[in-house]
């Protein structure tokens, strides 16, 4: 029997505009739990792409003076490139104006039209002719006139397409109550039980095209198109159809867009339609900058990009995966990075690798000592050993949980005892004794440091992919394809493996402070 793919999304990101932080971020955490995931010995399918419909990519391109399709394709461009930045594992790239999700849209629109499941409707509202959008009672200043930004307010009864959503809340309460882990974290399913509370009204799913000529049109009057949320949500369907691979075991995405879209909509479309529901839905915080939400109108967020490129994509995944514990908000630094940069990374782990070539090379003729019998250990091996042991169960554990930050955590404690180890052990000394007990220790130690080297690379590889193959490479092992026999001690591994004489896996950042 074969297992069916571990299917995982992102979020499809808006295409009005550049990527930002927050879009970075979210495909490097869904890049982590693929990569883990395929680690664990699974096939997985990973999922990303772009929303290129709607009110805000008609204006902005309108602005910029391109037709709406020229602005996507320049925002395809954007994203796929940083995609590539942040090496990421992504298997297939969807927007949203392709051919393949609007024929899918469309026949789901009509099914549930077929089943008397979408109506049409008068709807009578408060219409901004400048803004292009209906207004709200809450909307008006507390004097009773519309602010200044809705230009012309008029009362307007427009016929509309409504889906009917309400039909659903009872069954979706008693899902959520079903399923107490179907969001994490946990707190976020009790968010939308709270939401739930209140009688939900039908959704309408559909625009006159005379207002927003850019979306997909309804198949049952092509004088409307569909609400962008409604063609959006439906790329994660789309994508796989007739590929056996949905439901989606998970979708990554923001607190923003977890109520209603994620966690009402979707499963309620899915329920209408007869298709099964994602396994889960994993919900991160929102990045900050200096107290406000990064964004693409706060430029810093786009500049907090480029330290991927000064400090490499390696050191910028892990301190976003380090920071941020999944779920809550964080605050982004560059100050913070650098320093991480350079006491986690270049100080801990990188000058531990290097003092391993260095004594190999001048002790041990760049060879890892093969110890067996002849070589008893001590306790300082056996407590790494057994500190080894523990780090490696945490750390699948927290993983598996989405606790990325503190499996990092976990994982940094192991390297700073390694180099403790070796102050303790003090190979340079050792080296320099005539005692025959002596040179066995020595031996004992590099051996144990390559081991444990190889050991800490097979971990951080879903997070640090590149500075892991380079620890593999400089100390001469293969790289671990599966978790499955790659994270026991076994010094058989490392023993004859021949070391680089060197290697810098981070170098010294010019004048970070020309960075900030
Ligand atoms: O919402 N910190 O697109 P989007 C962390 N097209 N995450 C952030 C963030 C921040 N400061 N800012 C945005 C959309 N995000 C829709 C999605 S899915 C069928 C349609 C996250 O470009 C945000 O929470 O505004 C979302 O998950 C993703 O970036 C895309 O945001
Ligand atoms: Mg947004």
């Amino acid at each position: 029997m074969t297992t069916k793919p571990f299917y995982i999304t992102t979020a499809i990101d808006y295409a009005n505009g550049a990527p930002h932080l927050g879009h970075a971020y979210e495909k490097i955490l869904t890049d982590v739990i693929a990569r883990f995931q395929r680690l664990r010995g699974r096939s997985v399918h990973f999922l990303t792409g772009l929303d290129e419909h709607g009110q805000k990519v008609q204006q902005t391109a309108a602005l910029r003076g391109l037709t709406p399709q020229e602005a996507c394709d320049e925002a395809a461009v954007l994203f796929q490139a940083l995609l590539r930045n942040l090496n990421i594992t992504h298997d297939d790239f969807l927007r949203t104006t392709q051919p393949r999700h609007k024929q899918v849209v469309q026949c789901l629109l009509q099914k549930l039209f077929d089943a008397g499941l979408i109506y049409k409707a008068e709807y009578t509202g408060f219409y901004s002719v400048r803004q292009e959008q209906f207004v709200l009672e809450k909307d008006r200043n507390q004097d009773g006139s519309w602010p200044e930004i809705f230009g012309e307010v008029t009362s307007i009864t427009e016929g509309n397409y409504f889906f009917r959503l309400s039909q659903y809340q009872a069954w979706l309460v008693d899902f959520l109550n079903k399923n107490p882990d179907w969001i994490f974290p946990s707190f976020r399913q009790k968010q939308v039980l709270e939401f739930l509370k209140d009688p939900i009204n039908d959704l309408c799913i559909s625009r006159p095209r005379e207002r927003l000529g850019w979306g997909i049109a309804l198949p049952f009057d092509n004088d409307f198109v569909t609400y962008v949320w409604f063609d959006a949500l439906v790329n994660y369907f789309s994508a796989v159809e007739n590929t056996g691979l949905w439901p989606a075991d998970a979708h990554v995405i923001g607190k923003d867009i977890l109520v209603p879209p994620h966690a009402v909509y979707w499963p309620c479309m899915l329920q209408a339609l007869g298709l099964a529901l994602p396994r889960r839905l994993i919900v991160h915080g929102w990045w900050t900058i200096r107290g406000s939400k990064a964004s693409k109108s706060s430029g810093n967020a786009v500049s907090s990009l480029d330290l991927a490129s000064i400090y490499g994509t390696d050191a910028f995944r892990y301190h976003l995966i380090r920071e941020m514990s999944v779920g809550q908000d964080s605050e982004f630094s560059g100050e913070q990075l650098e320093s991480r940069y350079r006491s986690d990374l270049a100080n801990e782990l990188g000058n531990l690798l290097n003092r391993l070539l260095n004594m190999g090379t001048r002790h041990t003729g760049g060879i890892v000592p093969i110890v067996g019998e002849t070589h008893p250990v001590e306790e300082p091996e056996t407590e790494l050993l057994a500190l080894w042991e523990k780090t490696a169960a945490q750390f699948i554990e927290l993983s598996e949980g989405y606790r990325f930050h503190t499996a990092l955590e976990t994982l940094w404690v192991f390297i700073r005892f390694m180099n403790r180890y070796v102050e303790h052990r003090a190979p340079w000394k050792l080296a320099k004794s005539a005692d025959p007990a002596d040179r066995i220790r020595l031996e004992n130690c590099l051996a144990h440091l390559a081991e444990g080297l190889r050991l800490t690379a097979v971990l951080l590889s879903p997070v640090m992919p590149d500075t892991a193959a380079r620890i593999q490479e400089n100390i001469g092992v293969a790289p671990a394809r599966t978790f499955a026999g790659q994270i026991e001690w076994d010094l058989k591994k490392t023993g004859g493996a021949h070391l680089a004489e060197k290697a810098i896996l981070f170098p010294p950042v010019a004048d970070p402070a020309a960075q900030k």
